[in-house]
């Protein structure tokens, strides 16, 4: 099925707000998560709300929680999230950075005890729209414990994604957004509820044995790392920058909450160099880049970012593609708040 974002993001603001949720923080979570469905990363859209509404049962998310800054300077801020949802969290730390950065040219930003702050992208593309370039750093401790070291087979690391992206006036920002595993865990989560096989590369067995099986994964198996040795290592190195540097702590065994931690860069290019000569630069560069003959015909070479633009303007205009596996669960999400069927229509209905 294809459903329309607004339709979409109505029920999940519904489902959200009925759990407990204050109508503003149900409308951030919903807005993001849907919007990482907009944008082709299903992995931490829509797909989370019934193990978002499971944190919240289980007391491991605090609706209504609110980031403390605990430390500020005029370029630093030290932000405690107290386990609220990680969007409203994110959105309070990244008005700060953004403020911070245009005041000073450069700021930074840590976080520690927030709940799932979703997909970075939207992080750095809120701070590319007020003209700032930016880096994100987040890990996941406890039950985020999902990828095996370089050469090791079981679960020790978490998947500790980043985000780099730089805004270009009049075009879409450069984005890359991505973990530093070959797949994200929730894009196996996807695999499975579509019953199709992974890549291979991207998981082992609980034996170690290379596996293209979903199931495997939850079976005690583990993530790869992405580009074997060198994805390790920087799996490892943003493990330090966002857990061992905010405070938060690194990947750790034992805990039962997801937490994260992200800490964040943001720079005006402005003082560093002549705008207009930045602006051609860049794209002279993405024409250079992007002009190399295809490998395969018919095929085009990407700047990163660009996979990201397109699928939000085909989604915006078609709809946003849901397997019956992820729509049935948020159907199953809206019953156990309460809601009907007659309410999830009226949602749809609406959008
Ligand atoms: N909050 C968390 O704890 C957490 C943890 C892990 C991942 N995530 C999120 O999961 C999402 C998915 O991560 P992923 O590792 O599956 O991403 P991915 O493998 O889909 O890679 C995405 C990146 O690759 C770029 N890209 C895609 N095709 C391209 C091409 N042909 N040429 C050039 N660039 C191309 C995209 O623009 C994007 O920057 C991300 O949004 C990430 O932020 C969040």
């Amino acid at each position: 099925m294809r459903i329309k974002a607004e339709a979409l993001r109505r029920t999940v603001e519904r489902i959200f707000a009925a759990a407990g949720c204050a109508a503003a923080e149900a409308s951030c979570v919903a807005g993001h998560l849907v919007d990482a469905n907009l944008c082709g990363h299903d992995s931490h859209g829509v797909i989370r709300v019934a193990r978002y509404l499971g944190y919240m049962r289980e007391d491991k998310i605090r609706p209504g929680g609110q980031a403390t800054v605990v430390f500020e300077s005029d370029t630093v801020a030290v932000i405690d999230g107290n386990m609220g949802f990680g969007q409203v969290v994110g959105e309070q730390a990244m008005d700060l950075l953004a403020a911070k950065a245009r005041k000073s040219g450069l700021a930074m930003t840590t976080i520690r005890n927030s709940g799932h702050v979703g997909r970075l992208g939207g992080w750095a593309e809120r701070l590319a729209r007020d003209g700032l370039v930016s880096w994100h750093f987040v890990n996941t401790t406890g039950i985020g414990m999902w990828a095996a070291p370089f050469g090791g087979t079981d679960r020790r690391l978490s998947v500790n994604p980043l985000s780099i992206c730089v805004p270009v006036d009049g075009r879409h920002p450069i984005l890359l957004d991505m973990s530093s595993t070959v797949v994200a865990e929730g894009k196996v989560a996807i695999a499975r509820n579509k019953g199709v096989p992974l890549p291979p590369g991207a998981i082992i067995d609980k034996a170690g044995n290379p596996s293209t099986d979903p199931n495997d994964l939850y079976a005690g198996g583990a993530l790869l790392t992405m580009a074997e040795h060198k994805g390790y290592a920087l799996n490892v190195m943003i493990d330090l920058l966002a857990g061992a540097l905010s405070g938060g702590g690194c990947t750790a065994p034992g805990a039962t909450s997801l937490v994260n931690t992200m800490t964040s860069i943001a720079v005006d290019p402005a003082p560093f160099t002549d705008r207009d000569a930045y602006l051609a630069e860049i794209k002279r560069y993405a024409e250079w880049v992007t002009g190399s003959p295809p490998r395969q015909a018919g095929g085009r070479v990407q700047m990163p970012g660009d996979f990201e633009h397109e699928t939000r303007r085909e989604r915006d205009r078609k709809g946003i593609p849901l397997d019956p596996a992820t729509w049935d669960q948020i159907v199953e999400s809206a019953a156990s708040v309460g809601l009907t069927g007659d309410d999830v229509d009226a949602c749809v209905a609406e959008g």
